[in-house]
Order: C-alpha cells, then structure tokens, then sequence
C-alpha cells in the first residue's frame, strides 16, 4: 500500500480555524491522507473557540498572540516557529488559508523548507494594495508562493490566472465557510451565551454586527458605530446585537460609542455555534468581516459592508450586499434603506448565495488527491 500524503494544515486566527475545519475533517475521513495540524494562535481565545466547537486535535501551537500585538514581530515568531516544526518532519504539502498574518508567514516558511503549498480561499482581490490591510498583500504573495490554488469562486479563479497561475494548478470549489456553517445552523439551536436570552428576537428587528479591521481602526470605526447609535435612537422597533472583537482598540471604541446606547447589546465574542445560528435570526447584518460577508447570503440574511472596497464583489453583483462605505452618513443611508424599503430588502434576501453548496471541503480533497496521484 502507497504511504498517506502528509498534509500540514495550518491556522492561526478565528476565521481560518472555522474554514479550514471542514478540510482537516475531509481529509481526517480519507486514509490516503495522514493530517497534522498547526496552530500559531495568532488568536487565542477567539481561535480556541473554535478549535473547542469543531473538536480540532492541534499537533503544534505556537502560542504566537501578544496583546496588541504589531505585525512585523508576529510575522517573525511565526516564521520562526512554522520553521522548526516544518524542519522537524517536513510534510508533503502545507495548506494555508486566506490571507492574514498566519497565512502569509507559514507559507513563506513552507517556501524557505522547500514543501509546496496549497492555498485555500485564493484568488480575491480587491486591487488595492492598502485595503484591506495587509490582507490584500498577503493573498498576493501567497498565490506567488504557492504551488495549487483552491479558489472559491470563478471570479477568483480568474484574477490568479490573470497574474499567471497555471490554470491547471487552480481549482474552483466554493468556499468552506458554506461547510461550516451548514453543519451548525439549526432553527431547533438553543443559544449557549445568556446575553443572547435578552435579545428579543420576537418583538423587534435583529442587526448583528461586527467591524474590527485594521484599516477601519480609530476614526471610520468610530463614525461607523456612531451611525448605528444614531439609528438604533431614533427606531424602537430595532435592537443590535454587537459581538465585539478582543482587539481592545475595537473595544475602547465600541463602548464609547455604544456603551450606553438604547437597544445596543455589546457581548462578548460568540462561538461558531451561537454566532451562526444568532445570523439565521437575524433581519440583516452590519459588518466589515470577510467571512460574514460569505455566511450572511447563504442564510438569506442581507448585509451592509462597512468598507470602501470588497475582495468579495460577488455578493454585491449577486444582489445579497450594499457596500456602504465608511462614512457615517454612508452607513445610516444604507440602513435606513433596508429599513424603510420592504421591496429591496425583500429582493436582497432572496438574491442567490454566490459562495458555494457546502462541498468545497471535499473538492479540495479530491484536488489534493489528483495533485499527488492517487485519484
Ligand atoms: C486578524 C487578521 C485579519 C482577520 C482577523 C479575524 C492579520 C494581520 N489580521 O486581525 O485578517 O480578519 O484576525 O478576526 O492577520 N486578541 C485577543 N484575543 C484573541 C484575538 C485577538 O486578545 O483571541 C487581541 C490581541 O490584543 C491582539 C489583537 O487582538 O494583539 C489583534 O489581533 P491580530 O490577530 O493581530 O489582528 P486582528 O485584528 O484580530
Ligand atoms: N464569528 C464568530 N463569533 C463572533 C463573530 C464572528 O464565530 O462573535 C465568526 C463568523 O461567523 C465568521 C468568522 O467568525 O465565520 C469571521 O471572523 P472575523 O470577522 O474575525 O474575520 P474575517 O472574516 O473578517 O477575516
């Protein structure tokens, strides 16, 4: 019998740990593969959340976080830890998703120890080297390092092709995230997190929101809640539900702006399963997150982006997203529409989900399997 690809799966943040866990999961099930996983913890409580809910045995940790932490000295301890474990016992393929801090800096370490890597959720771009920052940098010199590309959607898959992937070496599979959040959401879902009890999903109309990226720190974070504040005031038949980043700069300004506003509930960060099932309740969702960008369509839930650009155009062409801008008459404008406007709200919610059937995790098994001969 042929040995198992060693496949290294490698995550660090909240948002790679809930994608990638479908993909450790397909493979785990396929004895053509042996799986180890690697963490850098560029998060901690948020990551080990997740890592708790989807039942992920972590083989290395690399213990990275510090708080506030800047991106030069991350980047430098987690290429220097994915590095002593890659030189330990090189797998056969590193796997990195998306493109934070983790994903770049494994992938270059993946590089310096000569494996190949394959990269999950490639090919978005926004075409703007400064935002998001430095996500758009990392995913550009990831899809440069990387040997196969798993994009999630045609779009992507063309934008890698465009700056020179082999088109043989790119693969489109729907995202994971479609995985993930299938395997959690459940109108029969009892809420863990008791803030949650007090929310009155019955009597008002629910926004969740999330905001927490770098280049919406300080000042466009500020604005943007401000908006939210002003419009929670003035509509009594609304409550927002704000799950608020550990970062504390997101949360020095989240209280400020929102501590004490009327309906505005301000919770800790909520597991996977709460979160999900807290979107599907949800009458729209406010927020500059990547991943619910991708989960809110799937669940028929409108979004407001709260960006200037998106790597993720498909929601917004597909009818699911407004982008609003940073600004904050942007922000109430846009809300006020979905508010106000039945039709529209009506026509967002029922625009098609662009990001995928919830088998991406298996077509990138299948890819992997092709990639080393064993199809
Ligand atoms: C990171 C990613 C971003 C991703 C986001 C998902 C980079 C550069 N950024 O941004 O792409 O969208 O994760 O949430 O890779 N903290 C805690 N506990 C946690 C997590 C964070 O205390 O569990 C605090 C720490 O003080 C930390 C700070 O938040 O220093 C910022 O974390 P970091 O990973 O650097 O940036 P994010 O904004 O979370
Ligand atoms: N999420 C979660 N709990 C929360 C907020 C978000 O589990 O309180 C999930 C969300 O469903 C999505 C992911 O975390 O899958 C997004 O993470 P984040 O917004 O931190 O990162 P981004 O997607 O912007 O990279």
């Amino acid at each position: 019998m042929e040995e198992p690809v060693r496949a290294l799966v490698a995550f660090g943040t909240r948002p790679e740990a809930v994608k990638m866990a479908p993909v450790v999961r397909a493979l785990g099930a396929d004895p053509a593969f042996d799986v180890r996983v690697l963490s850098t913890a560029q998060h901690r409580e948020m990551l080990d959340q997740v890592t708790r809910l989807f039942g992920l045995r972590v083989d290395y940790d690399l213990d990275a976080m510090r708080g506030r932490q800047a991106l030069p000295g991350l980047t430098a301890r987690i290429l220097e830890g994915a590095s002593d474990v890659l030189g330990g016992a090189p797998p056969d393929v590193v796997l990195v998703h998306g493109d934070t801090t983790t994903t770049f800096a494994v992938a270059l370490a993946a590089f310096y120890a000569q494996v190949p890597v394959g990269h999950v959720e490639a090919g978005l771009r926004s075409h703007r080297r400064w935002e998001p920052f430095p996500e758009e940098m990392n995913r550009r010199l990831v899809s440069t390092i990387a040997t196969w590309h798993y994009a999630p959607t045609e779009r992507n898959r063309a934008n890698l092709v465009a700056e020179g992937a082999e088109a043989c070496d790119v693969w489109v599979t729907g995202n994971t995230v479609i995985d993930a959040l299938l395997s959690v959401v459940s109108p029969a879902y009892r809420f863990h997190a008791p803030e949650l009890g007090r929310v009155d999903f019955a009597g008002r109309r629910v926004i969740g929101l999330t905001c927490h990226r770098r280049e919406n720190l300080e000042a466009p974070l500020a604005r943007m809640l401000a908006a939210v504040r002003d419009e929670a005031t003035v509509r009594d038949d609304v409550e927002v539900v704000f799950p608020v980043h550990r970062n504390p700069a997101v949360r020095e300004v989240a209280e400020r702006e929102l501590g004490r506003a009327p309906r505005v509930h301000l919770v800790e960060p909520l597991d996977y399963g709460d979160f999900s099932n807290l979107m599907a309740r949800c009458s729209l969702m406010l927020t500059d997150s990547g991943g619910v960008q991708e989960e809110a369509p799937a669940l028929d839930v409108p979004v407001i982006v709260l960006r200037d650009v998106t790597e993720r155009p498909e929601a917004v062409e597909a009818g699911c997203a407004l982008l609003a801008g940073t600004t904050y008459e942007g922000v109430r404008r846009s809300l006020g529409a979905l508010l106000d406007d039945a039709a529209l709200y009506a026509r967002m919610a029922a625009a098609p989900d662009p990001y995928g059937d919830g088998h991406a995790a298996e077509r990138i098994r299948a890819a992997l399997r092709e990639a080393f001969g064993r199809a």
